[in-house]
C-alpha cells in the first residue's frame, strides 16, 4: 500500500443527468485512469469544451485528457456496434482512443436479441431501448438449459465463431417467440463484425486495474444513471437494471475497495427525470409525466415543444405544469440519449439528504445554479425547495420505497429568496450574490454535506469551486 494510488467514485444523486460528466471533467487532471462500472449506452454524459459539445454513452468521460486511460469495468454492459460509432465520433474530433480504451474481459455483451426485447418490452418503464434490462437479466440467468444466455467479452474473444452461433440462437428464439420479421443473418453478421473490431480493446487480465493502482496510479470512477434509478433503491419497475450506488464501483470496476479515497455526489438545482415513475417534486405531477411520456416520450421533443409558445409566457402561468414546461424550454432539458423531454421538478432536499447519507458522500456538487434565476420570472414567492413529504397525513423525512406510497407522498415546500442576477459569467465564490451564498448554506445545513462546487453553465469553465 505504501506507493499505491487512490480511487475516487462519483455518482448522481437524483434521477440521472445531473451533469456528472462535466463535474468529473474539472477534476480529472489529477488521475491516471477514468473508469465506468455500471450501465451502458443508456447513459448520456455531456461535455462542452471550447467549441466541442459531445454526449458520451459508453466511453468514459476522460476523452479530452489525451494521457488518461479509459476503462470499462465488469459491471457495464456493452453494445459493440454502438461503441464503434461512438469511438469514430470521438476520433473525428482528433481525440484518439485506440491505445487507451480498455474493456474488462468480464463485461456482458449486449446481444442483438437484447435490443429487440427491450424495444418490445421496455415501454412501460420508458427504457432507453438500449437492451440494458434484457442484458442484465441474461447475466443473472446465465443459461437456459444448455443454451448460454450471458456472453462476456472474454468468452467471445476466446472463440468468436462459437459465440456468434450462440448469439444467433438467442436471436432466433426471440424472433420465433415474438413473430419478428428481421434479416437475422444481417443482424448477426453486423454484430459479429463489430465484436471482431473491438477485440483489440478487450483486456485479458482481470488484474489490470489492481496492478495499475497498487503501483501508484489513481482512478476516477464515473457512475452512470443515479441512485434513484438504482435497481435496488429505485422504484420497481421504473429503474435501470444495474447498481448505481458508490459501493458498486468496487464490484463493477475490477478494483478492491482498499483504495477508496472519497465519494463525490452530483445533483442539479432544478431536477429532471426521463422515463416513467414517481417524482414527488415534479412540476405538474402526473399531468407532466403523462405529457412528457406520450408516445414513449416522442410526442413533445425539443423542436415541437419550442414551437408551442413562448417559454416566458409559460413561466407566468399559475399552473405548475406550465411553469415546468417553460423551465424545460429555457434550460434545454431534453435527453442526451433519446432527445425526449425531461420531466422537471423542484430541488428535493429529502431525496438529496437520503442519498448523501446512503452513499457516504464526502463532497457534493450542484449544477445548474445559473438556472435558478428563472424562478424570479414566475409568480412563485421564491425559489421552491422540498423540505419534507406528507404521506397519508403524516410528515416523513425519507423517500418511501414503495412506488404506490411514493406516488401518494406530497411535497412540503419552503421558499428561499429569489436570485435575480445572471450567474453564468461568475467564476469565483466571492462574486456570488448573498442570495446564492445563503442558499448554498441552507442546503448544506439541511443535507449535512459540504457543497464543494456549483455549476453556473454547461461550459467547462462555468464552474465555481467552494473551498
Ligand atoms: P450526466 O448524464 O449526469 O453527465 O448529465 P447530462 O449530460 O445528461 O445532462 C446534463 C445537462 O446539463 C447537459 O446538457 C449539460 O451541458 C448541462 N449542464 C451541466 N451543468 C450545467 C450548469 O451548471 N448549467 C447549465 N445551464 N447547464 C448545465
Ligand atoms: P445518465 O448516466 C437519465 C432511465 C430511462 C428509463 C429507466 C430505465 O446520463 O444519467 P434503461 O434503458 O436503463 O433500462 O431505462 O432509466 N435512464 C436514465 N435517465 N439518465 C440516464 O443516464 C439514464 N439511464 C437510464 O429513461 O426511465
Ligand atoms: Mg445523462
Amino acid at each position: 500500500m505504501v506507493n499505491s494510488g487512490k480511487s475516487t467514485v462519483l455518482i448522481g444523486l437524483q434521477y440521472g443527468d445531473e451533469g456528472k460528466a462535466r463535474v468529473m471533467d474539472t477534476m480529472l487532471k489529477d488521475y491516471d485512469i477514468v473508469a465506468r462500472f455500471n450501465g451502458g449506452a443508456n447513459a448520456g454524459h455531456t461535455l462542452k469544451v471550447g467549441d466541442v459539445k459531445i454526449a458520451l454513452h459508453q466511453v468514459p468521460s476522460g476523452i479530452f485528457f489525451k494521457d488518461k486511460l479509459l476503462y470499462i469495468g465488469n459491471g457495464c454492459v456493452v453494445n459493440p456496434m454502438k461503441l464503434l460509432v461512438e469511438m469514430a465520433e470521438i476520433e473525428a474530433h482528433g481525440l484518439m482512443l485506440d491505445k487507451r480504451l480498455l474493456i474488462s474481459p468480464n463485461v456482458t455483451i449486449i446481444q442483438p436479441h437484447h435490443l429487440f426485447l427491450d424495444g418490445l418490452l421496455g415501454g412501460t418503464i420508458g427504457s432507453t431501448k438500449n437492451g440494458i434490462g434484457p442484458a442484465y437479466a441474461d447475466k443473472a440467468m446465465r443459461a437456459e438449459g444448455s443454451q448460454i444466455k450471458n456472453i462476456r467479452m472474454g468468452d467471445y474473444c476466446s472463440d468468436p465463431e462459437k459465440f456468434k452461433e450462440i448469439a444467433k440462437q438467442n436471436l432466433l428464439k426471440v424472433v420465433k417467440d415474438h413473430g419478428l420479421t428481421i434479416d437475422l443473418e444481417k443482424e448477426i453478421n453486423e454484430f459479429h463484425e463489430a465484436m471482431l473490431k473491438i477485440k483489440k480493446n478487450i483486456s485479458s487480465d482481470i488484474l489490470f486495474m489492481e496492478k495499475a493502482v497498487s503501483s501508484g496510479q489513481s482512478v476516477f470512477f464515473e457512475g452512470a444513471q443515479s441512485v434513484m434509478l438504482d435497481v435496488v433503491y429505485g422504484h420497481v419497475p421504473y429503474m435501470t437494471s444495474s447498481r448505481t450506488v458508490a459501493a458498486a464501483a468496487y464490484t463493477g470496476g475490477d478494483l478492491s475497495l482498499r483504495y477508496h479515497h472519497k465519494t463525490i455526489g452530483v445533483a442539479k438545482a432544478i431536477m429532471s427525470r426521463v422515463g416513467n415513475g414517481p417524482f414527488v417534486s415534479e412540476f405538474g405531477g402526473s399531468k407532466s409525466e403523462t405529457y412528457c411520456m406520450e408516445d414513449g416520450g416522442t410526442a413533445h421533443m425539443s423542436e415541437s415543444e419550442n414551437s408551442d409558445g413562448s417559454a416566458q409566457d409559460f413561466l407566468k402561468s399559475s399552473d405548475w405544469f406550465e411553469i415546468g414546461k417553460g423551465i424545460r424550454m429555457l434550460t434545454g432539458e431534453y435527453g442526451a440519449t433519446t432527445k425526449r423531454p425531461r420531466r422537471i421538478g423542484v430541488l428535493d432536499l429529502v431525496m438529496l439528504k437520503q442519498n448523501c447519507r446512503l452513499n457516504g458522500v464526502d463532497e457534493l456538487y450542484i449544477n445548474k445554479f445559473d438556472c435558478l434565476n428563472i424562478f424570479s420570472e414566475t409568480s412563485l414567492e421564491g425559489i421552491p425547495l422540498v423540505v419534507a413529504y406528507e404521506l397519508d397525513g403524516k410528515q416523513i423525512d425519507y423517500v418511501p420505497s414503495s412506488e404506490a406510497e411514493c406516488r401518494r407522498a406530497k411535497p412540503i415546500i419552503k421558499y428561499r429568496p429569489h436570485i435575480t442576477e445572471d450567474l453564468s459569467g461568475m467564476r469565483n465564490y466571492s462574486e456570488l450574490p448573498s442570495s446564492v451564498k445563503d442558499l448554498i448554506t441552507f442546503i448544506e445545513n439541511f443535507v449535512g454535506t459540504k457543497i464543494s462546487g456549483v455549476g453556473v453553465g454547461p461550459e467547462r469553465e462555468a464552474f465555481i469551486r467552494i473551498d
